[in-house]
């Protein structure tokens, strides 16, 4: 990616001119009245998210206007970077600094693409000098989300249980972190049963991965991503729409590895821990059956009503374990249900948690980050749905609950299995976006990500 930030504002730089619409007549009366006339037949009137280019006498660029909202998001500047000419820019405004790191980080974001397969017919080489931004801080933001992305992006045939393994492996040797992974029929012998059985069918082993880093005395911060490699549903074998996306499965497990790059970046003082099981969920002779029952590792028997509802199943195993340590702070990220995406849409993640404040905390942050999360209810009068008559729960619900209330079912499902740790947050998210926007292309949408880093800045320090 050559769009980049600047240290230094070089000589010859463009100004780039943030303007809202409303300061748009009182700056454009202060013009000259070329610029004045160039913008009316341009139609500028800085709408947030249009711009201008104003050409100089010589044939060159003289400066760029951008139209953007009062209050700047981080996407103000996104659009600028893979639509402007080459060359060196300075924002020319002072904003707070971390307004003006937000919009650096937005500015790189708008450089993301996905390019593993295609090159990209032109690279845009635009680079932006912000004053007073914090730029380390934008860099490893915006290459935490470029993880998160890339990793999503991945076909399943290039992102099985073992590469997303890898993946983790890399960013623990990036940070000196501590990363084990227990793989295929290990984790039978180290009781994971119910991530063997998921996983067991697909030709590719089924995995456990477990990063540690920090001081073990420091406060514990664990994070679960569901690493679904590909869901084709099981026996209950989705339909092809149903399964078209069903690579972006392991989206709560790039999540959460991207939420611990910014953990050790920023050398948070905790003691951190992510578990990923990472499956595919596969057909085979030995898969499991619609009515089988499980073991989990909690010791609880699962009655299957449907194979398709596999996240909380693996989720189920890796959350049993951090709760056994009962952590300070306990977040999992999945792509747990379509009906998250069918109650919230595509760009809200559904927050379930037992702590109020740990929630609104986190609904706070996600409204200053731009990255909204939306709370459901854990409600406490649906988990009677999950009962099975010869087990000690189902995975789904079958007779009254069937097809209604889906993601709050999933997650009074993983409720059962975090009974020691009252600060437990549990975000269903989509991960991908048909939407075509600057800084977020048609693609892997890295949702939740910049809120929950906020809130562990905040609540652990940073
Ligand atoms: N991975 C899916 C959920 C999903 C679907 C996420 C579409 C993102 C987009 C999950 O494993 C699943 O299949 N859930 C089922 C649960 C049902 C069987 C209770 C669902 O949502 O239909
Ligand atoms: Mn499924
Ligand atoms: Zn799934």
């Amino acid at each position: 990616m050559s769009v980049k930030l600047l240290s230094e504002t070089p000589a010859g730089a463009i100004a780039i001119h943030p303007i809202s619409a409303t300061e748009w007549e009182g700056w454009a009366a202060g013009q000259s009245e070329a610029v004045a006339n160039w913008a009316r037949r341009n139609r500028f009137a800085a709408e947030p998210g249009s711009q201008l280019l104003l050409p100089a006498a010589d044939g060159g660029l003289a400066a760029v206007l951008v139209g953007v909202d009062a209050a700047p998001d981080l996407w103000a500047l996104a659009g600028l970077p893979a639509t402007l000419p080459d060359g060196d820019y300075r924002l020319a405004r002072d904003y707070p600094a971390a307004v003006a790191t937000r919009l650096a980080t937005g500015w790189l974001l708008g450089g993301y693409r996905y390019t593993r397969y295609k090159a990209p017919k032109s690279e845009p080489a635009a680079a932006l000098a912000v004053p007073g931004a914090e730029l380390a801080e934008a860099r490893e933001v915006a290459a935490a989300v470029a993880l998160a992305r890339d990793l999503i992006n991945t076909p399943a045939e290039h992102m099985g249980p073992a590469e997303l393994a890898a993946a983790a492996e890399a960013l623990a040797a990036e940070f000196g972190a501590e990363c084990r992974v227990l793989v295929g029929d290990e984790l039978l012998a180290a009781n994971y049963p119910a991530v063997h059985a998921v996983g067991r069918a697909a030709a590719r082993a089924p995995r456990l991965i477990d990063l540690r880093w920090g001081a073990a005395t420091a406060p514990k911060l664990t994070l679960v991503g569901k690493g679904v490699c590909f869901d084709s549903g099981g026996l209950d074998l989705k339909p092809a729409a149903g399964m078209r996306l069903m690579k972006t499965d392991m989206g709560g497990a790039a999540t959460v590895l991207a939420l611990a790059r910014l953990v050790m970046a920023r050398q948070l003082p905790v003691r951190l821990r992510v578990l990923v099981p990472a499956v595919e969920n596969a057909v085979a002779g030995n898969a499991n059956r619609p009515g089988d029952v499980l073991a989990t590792r909690k010791g609880l028997t699962v009655e299957i009503g449907n194979t398709d509802a596999e996240g909380r199943l693996i989720l189920c195993d890796a959350l049993a374990e951090a709760d056994a340590e009962r952590p300070e702070l306990l977040i999992d990220c999945a792509t747990l249900t379509g009906a998250a995406r069918v109650a919230l849409g595509p760009d809200l993640p559904a927050l379930f948690s037992p702590d109020d404040a740990l929630a609104e905390n986190l609904l706070r942050h996600g409204v200053a980050e731009a990255d909204p999360l939306w709370r459901l209810p854990l409600w406490a009068g649906y988990a009677k749905w999950l009962d099975s008559p010869i087990a000690d729960l189902n995975n789904v619900a079958e007779s009254s609950g069937a097809g209604v209330g889906g993601a709050i079912v999933g997650a009074l499902y993983l409720q059962r299995f975090v009974t020691a740790t009252p600060a437990w947050a549990h975000i269903d998210m989509g991960v991908w976006s048909d939407a075509d926007r600057p800084g977020r292309p048609k693609g892997a949408h890295a949702m939740a990500l910049r809120a929950l880093d906020a809130l562990l800045v905040e609540r652990f320090g940073g």
